[in-house]
Order: structure tokens, then C-alpha cells, then sequence
């Protein structure tokens, strides 16, 4: 249980308080956080946005967005947590480039302990940065101030280097929570206490014992409302550039030395740092229909699917091919990384079909969340017949000691810590960006595939050139 002291106290401060993203995942986060008791008794919301509304309205605002579908926070909304939750809670309204603004905002701010989160757009962080810093809210003198930022933290290198550089000029690094929602997963940070914590399976994380790695996050769904967002964007940009390579860090980085911020940190960078991009393998496609979607320009060529080959520059992975892909409108929901052992008698005799691998050792991110692997055991009876089975640790056992909090939950308790573990460095940004960039140089015009479908056919070519398939992700492990 996190606990917090009056020296707790603070004040978080939401730029853009009716955006989707505070709709969808901070809202219902800090319900979560309310409804836990990890929220410190003396802490105040201030929801900023252009709408001219009393306090008593963004408390209607905020329990209607708690009682809309949302697909991540499903469960009941209690009217006694909603009712505490609303007596932190205080609006201004205000246009995020004029003074005015702030000077309010100032008169507002109670606590010298202050997280600003920017739930709005990219264009408008430096009108805020200047802003605060015009009317002194962004020293920190009697306590500490924050700043949560999301992806996309620019667009390609140079974008990003200046972002960062910007970012830099008004606050320093430590108060820089960049975030990455993926990094907050517990699927994902159980990745690093599985690796490290257990010594019987790191010693087979190498070149010497593995085939291949396979990284999947496939959505069943298209892109909905978010036409104007992703049609700028993309596959590779929106989940590639962040959330896949992160998974990629998490399953190949080093030991670090201990567990602090800057030696996790400094093990994943070093990952994103080798990463080989390899521009002639790379496949891009676009989901049947996409240019009818809301938003969306008509001729758009934007990827809503992607698969790229990589291989890590560093002696353990040397000459692993490490395959990944994402994509939306595809056949299934699921989030995984399959490290593929290699079987070299199976091979030979090729008793092996592609896909059949026998050992494999799956992170499942979601859903039927679990750390799996893959073995061959003997079927019963008087014959000596093979089946494959899956030896496994899935979440969700019992509700009450497995319970998954969602990872804007995790991440701003973290924010509130001071603990950037789980956030991005501007060098990791930049080392992401320098992998991503050439890739998308290559973005041609991408090869149309059935929704439903596990993207364009070209993928599997990707892989069959090398003798290899990709793995159907198994719903058999952790249905509960
Ligand atoms: C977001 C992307 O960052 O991540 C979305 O913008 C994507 O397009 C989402 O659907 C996936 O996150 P999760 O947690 O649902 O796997």
C-alpha cells in the first residue's frame, strides 16, 4: 500500500481537463487512486480548459465521464469516492496562450508541491512553458513542481531534440516525467522481476539459445474517432516509435547494477541504442476502408499496419532476428512478446512446421495476461505422441491480490514519488526516433489488407524469406 504523509501534499494541475485523454484514462485513474486511499488528504485538482464552466459543472463533467463505456475502467463507480474525489476538485477556464490565465491559476495554487500534467496539444506545451515560467510557477522554491508530458514527444529526431531542448530551458530533467503509458504496465514491468529475480531463465537470453524474437500488439478495432490524430501519424509512430520498443528494452536489456532510475534507465537506452534499422525490411499496409473513416484525407497512404525485421547491435542478440508488428482492424486483441528457442534436432529432421516451435516463452501483455512457456510433454497412453502445453503465471488468479492497476494509476503515484524509473529520458526519446526515422523514409504507399485479416500478406513474406512464420498468439493460457 503507498501511503503519504502531510508533506505529501499537492496540488495537480490538469492543462486540457475535457480532453479524450483525460476523459478516457487520467479521470478515472485518479477515481481508482481516490477509491484506494492513494491520494494524500490535503490534494487539490485544478481541471484547466477553454470552456466557461463553474466548479459545480466539472463535477457533473467528471461523473458523467465516470459513467461513460470505457473500455478501460469497467468496474462500478461508488457515489462515496465520487463524492471525495469532488471536493479536490476546481476549475478555471481560460485559453492556455493568454497570461490572464495564469495569473488565476496562481491566485488558485495553494500548495508549493505542484505537477503540471499537459493533457493538450504538442503546439501549445511552449506557450504553457513560457507562461508558467512569465508568472514564477515554475520555480521551485519551498517545494518541488513536475511536469507530465505525453507521446508524442515530437514527431521525428530533430523535432524531438528540440522539444527536449525546449523542455530543458524551462525545467530540468529531473522534473520531466515523460510518459509512456506501456512503461506503467505491470505486464511489462514484471518482465524485468522475472528476468532478474529468477536466475534459471536469463542465462538462455542470448544469441547462443534463441531463434527469434516476436514482438504482436494487434487491435481487433479500427481507429474510431481518432482520424485527425492518426492520419498524420501512423502505425510505426503511433505505437512503434514508443510502446513496441520499450517492449523490445524491457525483454533484452542488461541486468542493471541496482534498481534505480538512471541504471534502469541507462540499460534500456543502450538497447535503443543498437537497434539496427533495416529500411528494406520493413512492410507497411493500410486496413480495407481506412480512407472512409471520419477525418481521414481521401487518398491518405497513412500505415494502420506495420512489420519490420531488427536485429540488436551487441554481442548477447548478435544475429537474432527480432520481428515486430502492429496494426488495427486485425484479427484479434493481443499484446505479446514470443522469445522462439532454438530446436536444432527438429530442424534437421524437420519434424518442425512453421509456427509449431515447441519451446517458447511468452510475455503476455494482455489480455489473458501471464508469463508463459511453451513445452512438449507426452500425451497419456501406451504411445510415445507429443502434445504442446503451456506452463504458466497468470494475473487476475484472485481479484484480490491480483488485481492490475492501470498504468496512469501506477505512473502518477510515481509522478507524486518523484520516481522516473518508469518514464522516458530525452535520450531514449531521441534514440527511439533515430531507429524510427529512416524506416518511415521508406514509407511508400502500403499494401491493402481484410479487416479481420493478420495484415497484408507481404508480412508473412518477411518472415518466410527467412524460414520462419509468424507465431498465431494462443488464447489456450490464462482464461480466467
Ligand atoms: C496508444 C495509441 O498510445 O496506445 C493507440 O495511440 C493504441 O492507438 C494504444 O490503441 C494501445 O494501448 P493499450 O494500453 O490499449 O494497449
Amino acid at each position: 500500500m503507498v501511503c503519504f504523509s502531510a508533506m505529501d501534499s499537492f496540488v495537480l494541475v490538469i492543462f486540457g481537463i475535457t480532453s479524450n485523454l483525460a476523459q478516457i484514462k487520467l479521470i478515472p485513474a485518479l477515481y481508482d487512486m481516490e477509491e484506494k486511499g492513494r491520494l494524500p488528504t490535503d490534494m487539490t485538482i485544478i481541471g484547466i480548459a477553454r470552456k466557461e464552466m463553474s466548479d459545480e459543472d466539472l463535477k457533473s463533467y467528471v461523473h458523467s465521464v465516470l459513467h461513460l463505456e470505457n473500455i478501460h475502467h469497467k468496474h462500478e463507480i461508488k457515489e462515496q469516492v465520487f463524492k471525495k474525489l469532488c471536493k479536490r476538485l476546481k476549475y478555471l477556464s481560460g485559453q492556455i496562450q493568454d497570461q490572464k490565465l495564469y495569473g488565476k491559476l496562481k491566485k488558485n495554487l495553494k500548495h508549493d508541491n505542484r505537477i503540471y500534467y499537459l493533457a493538450t496539444y504538442p503546439e501549445l506545451y511552449h506557450q504553457v512553458f513560457e507562461n508558467l515560467q512569465k508568472s514564477g510557477l515554475s520555480k521551485q522554491s519551498k517545494g518541488w513542481v513536475r511536469l507530465m508530458i505525453e507521446k508524442p514527444i515530437g514527431h521525428d529526431l530533430p523535432s524531438a531534440k528540440a522539444l527536449n531542448k525546449l523542455l530543458l530551458k524551462y525545467f530540468t530533467e529531473d522534473q520531466i516525467f515523460r510518459l509512456d503509458h506501456y512503461l506503467g504496465k505491470e505486464t511489462l514491468q514484471n518482465i524485468l522481476t522475472f528476468r532478474f529475480a529468477n536466475d534459471i531463465f536469463e542465462p538462455l537470453i542470448n544469441k547462443d539459445s534463441i531463434d527469434h524474437i516476436q514482438i504482436t500488439a494487434s487491435e481487433d478495432f479500427g481507429i474510431g474517432r481518432r482520424g485527425g490524430y492518426y492520419d498524420q501519424v501512423g502505425a510505426l509512430k503511433d505505437v512503434g516509435q514508443n510502446h513496441q520498443l520499450q517492449m523490445l528494452a524491457f525483454t533484452t536489456m542488461n541486468a542493471p547494477n541496482k534498481f534505480s532510475n538512471e541504471a534502469v534507465t541507462k540499460e534500456r537506452l543502450k538497447i535503443l541504442q543498437n537497434l539496427k534499422p533495416l529500411p528494406q525490411s520493413i512492410v507497411y499496409g493500410q486496413y480495407e476502408g481506412y480512407q472512409e473513416e471520419e477525418n481521414v484525407a481521401e487518398n491518405s497512404t497513412t500505415d494502420t499496419f506495420y512489420a519490420l525485421k531488427t536485429y540488436i547491435n551487441n554481442d548477447r542478440f548478435k544475429d537474432v532476428p527480432i520481428y515486430i508488428r502492429a496494426g488495427k482492424n486485425l484479427k484479434q486483441t493481443v499484446t505479446e512478446i514470443s522469445i522462439v528457442f532454438k530446436n536444432p534436432l527438429n530442424r534437421l529432421l524437420g519434424t518442425l512446421d512453421c509456427g509449431d516451435e515447441p519451446n517458447v516463452l511468452i510475455y503476455r501483455i494482455q489480455p489473458n495476461e501471464g508469463i508463459v512457456l511453451k513445452i512438449l510433454t507426452k500425451v497419456l497412453g501406451h504411445e510415445i505422441k507429443l502434445q504442446p502445453e503451456y506452463m504458466q503465471y497468470c494475473y487476475r488468479i484472485d481479484p484480490h491480490t491480483h488485481y492490475i492497476p492501470d498504468p496512469y494509476e501506477r505512473l502518477l503515484v510515481d509522478t507524486i514519488r518523484g520516481d522516473q524509473t518508469f518514464f522516458n529520458d530525452a535520450e531514449e526519446v531521441e534514440a527511439q526516433w533515430a531507429f524510427i526515422d529512416p524506416l518511415i523514409a521508406k514509407r511508400g504507399k502500403p499494401a491493402i489488407y481484410r479487416k479481420g485479416s493478420w495484415g497484408p500478406k507481404e508480412a508473412d513474406k518477411l518472415l518466410e524469406k527467412d524460414g520462419r512464420c509468424w507465431l498465431e498468439p494462443s488464447m489456450e493460457f490464462c482464461r480466467i
